[in-house]
């Protein structure tokens, strides 16, 4: 039987995909976003591959708005539960911006949990990040490893991981924190993608837009780590591995018959390397990535790895697809959509 979610930040890249496996599971989905740095286009593009199975409906607003919030409430039938993917992720950004990042990713999930306790739904699935780890120093990395964010990005999202901490003591709630490590890739139509603005930050959009000639070259943040081959790791997973992980999250929870609080890394366990993945991109797509090595980047850590395995024991779920699966997606997203969203 399907059920009534509210995802805000849906239309963003991991919202997109979300809402494309729950619409498939046959749900109705109410998106609220603001498309502060994503397209009403990418819902379009769910609604054209959900093909008729389950429904969205788009509210636009801020999730800082408490009015916008209530109207999502007010609006249609009485919504089951929430994933709140909306906020700000851009880690230098943070440090330039920090209060901007405690409002809009700290504040917004306040007033969207006001809401929530207001109208009596108390299930939600949250997007917290592996940078909450800091700079470990010992792997695995699991969920009781402790915290130590160094930037206020991940400060913000280990803010608020406390606060529904501090709201499931309260009793009754039902809450997963999702630490998502490196998500990737796209939807294998090549329809749906991450769309960033300007020059990509992260690796993957940065490769993608070289391969396709936009870009003259990758520039490779320091061989000096100490790592096998001296370049960064980190646990890149399939964003429709990440997807997937959202539905079966909001089954469990739905499942439980008492309050629930849920700390949850999602990544495959398997880190890799900048150059392993420059590498597995250039198997995977038959294209050569030209590459130089620049000096590392402020902030970054040398490594960033997952231990799946809780996720395994408390939902069944793991991650499936693999790096080929991850660049031939990405690619395929990326010669369909030169220019993202914007055109074509
Ligand atoms: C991966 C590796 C870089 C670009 C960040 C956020 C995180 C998450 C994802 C939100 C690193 C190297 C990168 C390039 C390179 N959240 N690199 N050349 O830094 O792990 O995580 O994005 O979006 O919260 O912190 O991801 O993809 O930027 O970098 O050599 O042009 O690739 O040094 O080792 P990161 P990333």
């Amino acid at each position: 039987m399907g059920h009534r979610f509210l995802i805000t930040g849906g239309a963003g890249f991991i919202g997109s995909h979300t809402a494309l496996v729950l619409m498939e599971q046959g749900h109705s989905l109410l998106v609220l976003d603001n498309f502060d740095n994503s397209s009403p286009e990418a819902l379009e593009r769910v609604k054209g591959l959900a093909n008729g199975q389950g429904s969205l409906e788009l509210i636009e607003g801020d999730v800082r708005d408490a009015d916008a919030v209530e109207h999502a409430f007010k609006s249609g039938g009485t919504i089951d539960g929430v994933i709140h993917f909306a906020g700000l992720k851009a880690v230098g950004e943070s440090v330039n911006d920090p209060l901007r990042y405690w409002d809009v990713n700290v504040n917004g999930s306040r007033v969207l949990t006001a809401a929530m306790e207001r109208h009596g739904c108390r299930t939600l699935v949250f997007s917290s990040t592996s940078t909450v780890y800091g700079e470990p120093q010992t792997f695995p990395l699991q969920e009781q490893t402790p915290t130590a964010p160094i930037h206020p990005y991940a400060q913000t999202k280990l803010a608020v991981e406390q606060m529904l901490g501090a709201l499931c003591r309260t009793g009754a709630w039902r809450v997963a924190s999702l630490r998502y490590f490196n998500p990737v890739g796209a939807h294998p139509s090549g329809r749906i993608g991450e769309d960033p603005l300007g020059i990509p930050n992260n690796l993957f959009p940065f490769i993608t837009q070289v391969a396709a000639g936009r870009r003259e070259q990758l520039h490779v943040f320091g061989d000096d780590y100490p790592t096998p081959d001296g370049t960064g790791i980190r646990d890149y997973l399939h964003v429709m591995d990440l997807a997937d992980a959202h539905g079966v999250t909001l089954d469990h929870l739905l499942q439980q018959p008492d309050s629930t609080a849920l700390t949850l890394n999602i990544g495959t366990g398997r880190g890799l390397s900048v150059l392993e993945v420059v590498h597995g991109f250039e198997r995977a797509t038959g294209i050569t990535v030209p590459y130089s090595i620049v000096p590392r980047r402020p902030g970054d850590v040398p490594k960033l790895e997952a231990c799946p395995l809780q996720a395994k024991t408390v939902l069944g779920w793991e991650a499936s697809r693999t790096l080929e699966d991850m660049c031939r997606d990405g690619w395929a997203w990326q010669q369909a959509n030169p220019m993202g969203y914007r055109r074509g």
